[in-house]
């Protein structure tokens, strides 16, 4: 509107350059000038003034907070709801959108960057990675607690990091990553601010050990021009990462396999006290609706997800083995035998 008056304003004035009157003209001239100037000032501070998100933001999340109405669930529900205030940003209009914590516990190669990438597809779920990879972060309890206050309170900045109406907030988190070795402070944690747990584990754990073996090579061998990758989004990129076959040491196999089994199996005795839901990636994999469990476990609404990851392993196990015939030697008889099928699904 101003801009438009100003620009007519000049318009008319240069067609009508007549020499009779300079000085009204030029009065003219001043006047619209003041008038524009002081209308594109008033825009200017009215833009900073909203952009401001400290100003703002604290006001309005602490007058809307006491006014938030009750929100309508079970009474069990009423610990795991938060209605955080975060400090980097204003939640502005989902305010009084109760968020949820959550947390996927699970293990190196069992699906969970995928799994990931599927809730945070979700409009309202914000799950912000691998965060305890980083050994800085998991040195004590009190660094875990910070990380976790953080992550919490939606003042973790990641990719994942959504808007202000995530109504679900958590983290991807590894069994070997601090979880079990401080299990207590965190359960305790858990309870305290009603963090959910999603377990997410493989069912057939030779399966996982091959990725495991796969993964660890290619951090060497890079096989991707040069770059290591954990996760391809390409059915081309997959070949290439699932050429290579490890060689699995079978004298110690099935102690390696037990080892995993019982580390899940622990988890969950230590957990067992905490709201949580167990996956297992085959069955997700498999059977979609498991995702509509996930969505009701976390109290988001339902949506169809997708990601682009694609899967780096397929096809029969004994083509990715190269030395088979020891593995199936060494598994014969054993309670894990059947992970030697190539349609394990028990
Ligand atoms: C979910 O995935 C679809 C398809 O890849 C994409 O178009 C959409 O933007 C994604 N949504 C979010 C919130 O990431
Ligand atoms: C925990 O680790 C941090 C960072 O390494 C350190 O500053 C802090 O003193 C440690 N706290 C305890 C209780 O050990
Ligand atoms: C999900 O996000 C949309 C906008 O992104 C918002 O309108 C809606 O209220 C949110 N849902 C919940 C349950 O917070
Ligand atoms: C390596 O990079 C080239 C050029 O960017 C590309 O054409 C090729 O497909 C890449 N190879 C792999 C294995 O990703
Ligand atoms: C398997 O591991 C054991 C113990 O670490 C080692 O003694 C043995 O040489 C390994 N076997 C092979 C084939 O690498
Ligand atoms: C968890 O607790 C329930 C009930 O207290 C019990 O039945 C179940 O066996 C426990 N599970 C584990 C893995 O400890
Ligand atoms: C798929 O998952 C849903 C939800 O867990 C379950 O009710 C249903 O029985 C499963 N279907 C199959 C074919 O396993």
């Amino acid at each position: 509107m101003a801009e438009d008056l100003c620009l007519f304003s000049k318009d008319s004035f240069g067609l009508k350059s007549s020499k009779k009157n300079p000085l009204l003209l030029r009065m003219i001239l001043l006047v619209f000038a003041t008038v524009c100037g002081v209308y594109i000032l008033t825009i200017c501070l009215k833009q900073i003034g909203s952009a401001s998100p400290l100003k703002s933001g604290a006001f309005n999340v602490r007058v809307i907070e006491s006014s938030c109405p009750v929100a309508s669930v079970d009474p069990w529900e009423i610990p795991y709801l938060h209605y955080p205030n975060p400090k980097t940003f204003s939640r502005s209009e989902c305010a009084c959108n109760p968020v949820r914590n959550f947390a996927i516990l699970s293990m190196q190669r069992s699906g969970s960057g995928w799994f990931e990438t599927l809730l945070n597809n979700h409009t309202n779920i914000s799950s912000n990675g691998e965060i305890f990879s980083v050994k800085i972060r998991k040195t004590n309890v009190s660094t875990i607690v910070e990380t976790l206050d953080q992550i919490y309170n939606l003042d973790w900045l990641s990719s994942a990091s959504k808007n202000e109406c995530t109504a679900a907030v958590g983290l991807k988190w590894m069994l070997n990553q601090g979880l079990m070795q401080h299990h207590k402070e965190i359960v305790d944690y858990f309870k305290r601010n009603g963090v959910s747990a999603i377990f997410l584990f493989r069912r057939n754990l030779l399966r996982r050990m091959i990725s495991v073996l796969a993964n660890s090579y290619d951090q060497k061998a890079k096989l991707l021009n040069g770059t290591h990758k954990s996760h391809v989004h390409s059915p081309h990129e997959a070949a290439i990462l699932a050429k290579y076959k490890p060689t699995i040491n079978s004298s110690l196999l099935v102690a390696d396999l037990k080892q995993v089994e019982d580390m899940a199996k622990q988890a969950l005795q230590y957990f067992n006290g905490t709201r949580h839901i167990v996956l297992y990636y085959e069955d997700v994999v498999r059977n979609r609706t498991k995702l509509v469990d996930v969505l009701n476990f976390l109290r988001v609404p339902q949506m169809e997800l997708k990601s682009r990851q694609v899967k780096i392993h397929r096809g029969s196990l004994r083509n990715q083995i190269e030395n088979w015939n020891d593995v199936q030697k060494s598994l014969k008889g054993t309670d894990y035998e059947s992970f030697l099928l190539d349609d394990y699904r028990k």
